[in-house]
C-alpha cells in the first residue's frame, strides 16, 4: 500500500514538472504569437469566456442598482458615452469604426445589445484585463458611471436622430469633444442656437437650487462652468430639472400629460387610472408608491386639493428616449391652504412608455414649492 502511494507521487511529481518546463519553454521560446490578428482557438476562447463571465457576475452580483430612469442621469449619460466610447462600442447608424474593427476581442456594439445594469456597472468601472475595455471608475465617480449604465439601458431602442438629438443636449463635459457624431464642435458653438430654442421653449424651466440649468450648454462650456456642470449628479432630493425637454419634441406624449392634467383637476378617477401603467411609480416629496397605495389613498386627497384650485401652465416640454419619452412641466397652483390664499409652484416630470399605439405613464416624480401664502 505504501510502496502504492510513492510509485503515485513520484509520477504527479514527474508530469508536474514536464508540464511546468513546457510552459517555461513555451513563454520563453516566443512560441505564442500575441497579435491581435491571431484570434484565441475554440477551446482558449470557451475558457476565457467563462472565466470572465463568472468573475464579472461573482463581483456585480451585489451592486445596489439606482434609480435609472432619472431623465438628468440618462442625459448625462449620453453626453459621457458620446465622448468616451463610441469609438469602441459604436453608436445608432454606425457599423463599425477603424479602431474597433482591429481590436480583439471585439468591443460589442452597445447600440444593438443590452447588458445588466449591475455588470454593466461593475465593468464600466473595473474594465476587462487584456481586452482593451479601460477601467473608468479610475477617473470618474460613481454616479458618472450610472449615467452610462441608465444611457445604455435606452441606448439599444434609440434611432440615429434620437441619440444625436440627446447627445446634443446633454450636459457639457470637460472630455466632450472627441466624438459628437455629425454635430461635432457642437458644444462649442456649432449648433448653439438649437440649445437656445431648447431652453427658450421652457421658460421658467430654471429651477432656483440649480442656476445653471437655463444656460445653454454651449455657453456653460465656453464660460468654464462645464465640469461643475457636469458634475452635479443627480440625487434623490434633488430638485427636478427640465434640461434637455423641448417643448412638442414628442407631441403625442404631452397629449398625454395633458389629459393626465385635466382628469386629475375635474377629478376623474377613471380617465386618471387610464393613463397609469400598471407597474407605475408616483413619487412625491420622497415618498414613493404603487398604482394600488396612490388609487386607494393620495389620489383622492390630490383630486380634493386641485378641486377648487387655479391652476397656471408656466411650461411644458418632452424628450424622446427610444421607446421612452420623458415630459416635463412646471405649474403654478392657486388654491387655499388653512382658509388663506396661496401659490404653489409645482414640477411634475412623467416617463411614458409607448403600449401599442398608447403612451403610459409609467412613472411619475412631483415637487412643489410655495411661491405666496402657504
Ligand atoms: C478602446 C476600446 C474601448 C473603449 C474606448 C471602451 N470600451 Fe467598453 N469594451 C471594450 C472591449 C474590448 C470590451 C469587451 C471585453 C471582453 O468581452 O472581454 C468592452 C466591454 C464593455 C462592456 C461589456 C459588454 C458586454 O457585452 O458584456 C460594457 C458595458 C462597456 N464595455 C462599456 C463601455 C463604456 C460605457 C465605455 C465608455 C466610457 C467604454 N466601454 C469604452 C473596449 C472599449
Amino acid at each position: 500500500m505504501k510502496q502504492h502511494i510513492k510509485h503515485h507521487s513520484i509520477t504527479v511529481a514527474v508530469v508536474l514538472g514536464v508540464l511546468a518546463i513546457g510552459a517555461g519553454a513555451f513563454v520563453y521560446s516566443g512560441i505564442y504569437n500575441i497579435g491581435a490578428d491571431d484570434h484565441h482557438t475554440k477551446p482558449v476562447f470557451a475558457v476565457m469566456q467563462t472565466l470572465r463571465e463568472n468573475s464579472i457576475h461573482a463581483r456585480s452580483r451585489n451592486i445596489v442598482v439606482p434609480d435609472l430612469d432619472d431623465p438628468q442621469l440618462i442625459l448625462k449619460g449620453a453626453g459621457q458615452y458620446a465622448a468616451m466610447c463610441t469609438q469602441c462600442h459604436l453608436r445608432p447608424g454606425v457599423e463599425n469604426s477603424e479602431q474597433r474593427e482591429g481590436m480583439y476581442p471585439l468591443p460589442p456594439n452597445l447600440s444593438k445589445a443590452r447588458v445588466a445594469p449591475q455588470e454593466a456597472f461593475w465593468i464600466i468601472k473595473h474594465g476587462i484585463k487584456m481586452s482593451g475595455m479601460p477601467a473608468w471608475g479610475v477617473n470618474h465617480d460613481d454616479p458618472t458611471i450610472w449615467s452610462m449604465v441608465a444611457f445604455l439601458q435606452k441606448l439599444p431602442d434609440m434611432t440615429s436622430a434620437q441619440y444625436k438629438d440627446m447627445v446634443a443636449r446633454a450636459p457639457a463635459d470637460h472630455d466632450m469633444d472627441m466624438d459628437m457624431g455629425e454635430k461635432g464642435g457642437h458644444s462649442h458653438g456649432g449648433a448653439a442656437d438649437e440649445d437656445a430654442h431648447g431652453a427658450a421653449d421652457m421658460p421658467g424651466m430654471q429651477m432656483p437650487a440649480k442656476p445653471e440649468s437655463g444656460h445653454s450648454h454651449a455657453a456653460a462650456a465656453a464660460d468654464g462652468h462645464d465640469h461643475e456642470h457636469a458634475e452635479a449628479a443627480p440625487a434623490v432630493a434633488a430638485p427636478l430639472s427640465m434640461e434637455g425637454m423641448k417643448a412638442q419634441a414628442v407631441p403625442a406624449a404631452e397629449a398625454v400629460a395633458q389629459a393626465f392634467h385635466t382628469a386629475l383637476h375635474s377629478g376623474d378617477r377613471t380617465a386618471v387610472l387610464a393613463l397609469l401603467a400598471p407597474d407605475v411609480s408616483i413619487s412625491e416629496g420622497g415618498q414613493v408608491q404603487s398604482r394600488e397605495a396612490y388609487a386607494s389613498g393620495h389620489l383622492s386627497e390630490d383630486i380634493a386639493f386641485l378641486k377648487d384650485a387655479k391652476i397656471t401652465l408656466v411650461s411644458l416640454g418632452s424628450m424622446p428616449m427610444g421607446d421612452t419619452a420623458m415630459v416635463g412641466s412646471v405649474s403654478d397652483i392657486q388654491t387655499t391652504i388653512k382658509g388663506k390664499p396661496a401659490t404653489l409652484r409645482s414640477t411634475e416630470l412623467l416617463n411614458l412608455k409607448k403600449d401599442g399605439k398608447d403612451w403610459k405613464i409609467v412613472s411619475i416624480q412631483w415637487q412643489s414649492t410655495p411661491v405666496s401664502g402657504a
